[in-house]
């Protein structure tokens, strides 16, 4: 498999000598220190399906749409993990575009900064359409040594005493890696399920299989502009329909993050940089 990341990569030359760029420029400047304040942590509380008594109250941070060395320089991504780590999550999800459009001048702090991850219950990823296009045979090493499982078109079920958790990954939609048959598959025909998904608008598909509670997903960055009364401003390949925040899909409950991070728009207003923290509750008769 492994021509499969070469046969998604693409080169997008100015954007990166302009990312880099912006980012040296930023550095000079001192205008990429990480403050707390321009983060937020949004919590939610989401039942979950058949979720035994042992996960009831267990506690998800949803990390997405990094998009390292761009407005999110390593100093702020430091101090995000230093956030999530002190939420105490039991479960960490990263769904995907961590990095932009340049891998070689980002991949040493992408490394230090999600190798320091902690969660009791472990990490887990998926990858979006720009880890393909930077490489993501590169970027799956680069997890792996941080200890972070990515969950490739791939399903773990997590196990408290005789409750299980099953989390499935989908691959990155946009550049057609995902292989929804396999994960359905490979996923037990009983028991709780969470789905990750870089492409909020995956949920038609995947609440129409009628196996997940939640899916967490990313890509949108929340549209980055919010209009009061109206929502994002923009909405991209993928987005249109679940740009921000929770939705429910037949039985499933979707959750857009607003992303951590910016591409090439440094924009955000009313609608911060997000750390989700969700709490998964068992149904109140089945608790
Ligand atoms: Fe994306």
């Amino acid at each position: 498999m492994a021509d499969v990341a070469a046969s998604t990569g693409r080169e997008f030359p100015w954007r990166r000598r302009l990312q880099l760029w912006r980012a040296e420029r930023a550095h000079r400047l001192g205008r990429d220190r990480f403050r707390p304040e321009d983060f937020a942590v949004f919590h939610l509380e989401v039942e979950i399906p058949g979720l035994g008594r042992a996960w009831d109250g267990c506690q998800l941070a949803h990390l997405t749409d990094t998009h390292l060395g761009q407005w999110l320089s390593p100093a702020r991504l430091e101090g995000v993990v230093d956030l999530t780590n002190r939420l105490g999550a039991d479960l960490i999800a990263l769904t995907g575009d961590y990095l932009s459009y340049d891998l070689d001048g980002s991949a040493r702090d992408l490394e230090r900064s999600f190798g320091r991850l902690h969660a009791e219950d472990g990490v887990f990823a998926v990858l979006g359409n720009h880890d393909h296009w930077v490489g993501a045979e590169r970027v799956r090493m680069l997890l792996e040594r941080c200890g972070v499982r990515e969950l490739r078109n791939d399903v773990v079920s997590l196990r408290r005493g005789s409750d299980v958790l099953h989390l499935a990954g989908i691959d990155d939609v946009m550049v057609h890696q995902d292989r929804f048959g396999q994960v359905l598959q490979r996923l037990p025909a009983d028991g709780p399920a969470l789905l990750l998904a870089h492409e909020p608008d995956f949920a038609d598909t995947a609440a129409r299989a009628g196996r997940f509670g939640l899916q967490l997903s990313g890509h949108s960055h929340g549209g980055q502009v919010v209009l009061p009364g109206f929502g994002p401003l923009v909405r991209g390949p993928h987005c249109w329909k679940y740009p921000l925040g929770r939705y429910q899909v037949g039985r499933m409950t979707l959750y857009t993050n607003r992303g951590l991070g910016s591409n090439m728009w440094w924009i955000r207003v009313n609608c911060p940089p997000e750390i989700a923290l969700v709490r998964l509750r068992a149904p109140q008769k089945e608790a």
